[in-house]
């Protein structure tokens, strides 16, 4: 036995919420599924949390996702891909968007508790040095207590962050090696699987909504021009702090109004303004909303 397998076998008895860290390419996802074949197959109700925002197992790009495992066909890639709940995090990286990230991860996590989960394994990005990373990571910690953290690192990358995560929690921290195989993924292919994430959830049937200028949040300056808000990519709010799903938005100029474009089919109650446009089919652009806006 290997010490991911080892891991793996220790994992799935009792402990109850596994965050999984690591650089770009070093099997979190991978290792996040076997966790969870393991623990179906002992008889666990499990959830996958995908706080990754940017290569996504579970729904689209720029949210943090949730799915409720029934059985090992859950972990099928196209069915993990079918996200029980979202939450809006409105950008393709956690970089601007710390705030963001650990809010949705901690709205989710409650969700997975309260529909039965009694194993929560937590899949984040490769964020992982520097003052954002380790900010990042030490919150995702702190407000989800796991009661064991898996680090995957190269050489020694993760000393670090692995210390600050054992200084000040009383978490077990297991360090692992990438296992050999783990293929690096390009940055142009990284672009390749955002957009056709976010082209698989755009693919449905959709569905348009007139949208008022009202609805926004954050709120439109005065005499904004809407047009700098086409195919922005936005959060559909159900009126009671959760997200329907996600749209954009098209600006119509010779009406001067807005429409919303989803698959989702219920109206929303308002709308989160994301950080990215969705430009030449559906890949992401960035956009910083408070140079958009004037604001600074
Ligand atoms: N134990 C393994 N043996 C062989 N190949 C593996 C193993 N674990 C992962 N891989 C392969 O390596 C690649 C990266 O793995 P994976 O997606 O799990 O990493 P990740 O850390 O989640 O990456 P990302 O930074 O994109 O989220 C994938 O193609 C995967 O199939
Ligand atoms: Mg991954």
């Amino acid at each position: 036995m290997n010490e991911h397998e080892a891991l793996v076998e220790e994992a799935v008895r009792e402990r109850r919420t596994v965050l999984l860290v690591g650089g770009l390419d070093t099997g979190k996802s991978t290792l996040a599924r076997a966790l969870l074949q393991a623990a179906l197959a002992a008889g666990r109700a499990c959830a996958f949390l995908d706080a990754d925002v940017g290569q996504k197992t579970v729904g689209p790009p720029a949210t943090v996702t949730l799915k409720m495992l029934r059985g090992p066909e859950d972990l099928e890639p196209d069915v993990l891909a079918r996200q029980d709940a979202l939450w809006f995090v409105g950008s393709t990286s956690p970089e601007g968007h710390l705030l963001q990230v650990v809010s949705a991860v901690a709205r989710l996590y409650a969700m997975a508790r309260e529909r039965g989960a009694d194993l929560v394994v937590v899949d984040t990005s490769g964020l992982i040095s520097g003052v954002h990373g380790q900010v990042l990571k030490y919150h995702k910690v702190e407000l989800l207590q796991p009661d064991l953290v898996v680090g995957l690192q190269r050489g020694e990358e993760l000393l670090p962050l692995l210390g600050v995560i054992q200084r000040f929690f009383a978490t077990q921290v297991v360090p692992l090696g990438v296992p050999p195989g783990v293929v690096p993924t390009s940055v142009e292919r990284r672009a390749e699987n955002r957009e056709r994430a976010m082209a698989r959830y755009f693919g449905e049937e959709l569905h348009r909504f007139r949208v008022k200028p009202t609805v926004f949040m954050p709120a439109l300056p005065p005499l904004f021009d809407l047009g700098q808000l086409d195919r922005l990519l936005v959060g559909l709010s159900d009126g009671a702090g959760g997200y329907l799903g996600l749209g954009y938005l098209e600006h119509l100029p010779e009406e001067g109004s807005l429409r919303l474009i989803t698959p989702v089919a219920a109206g929303p109650k308002a709308l989160r303004l994301g950080s990215v446009r969705l430009e030449n089919g559906y890949r992401a652009k960035r956009v910083d909303l408070r140079s958009l806006f004037g604001s600074g």
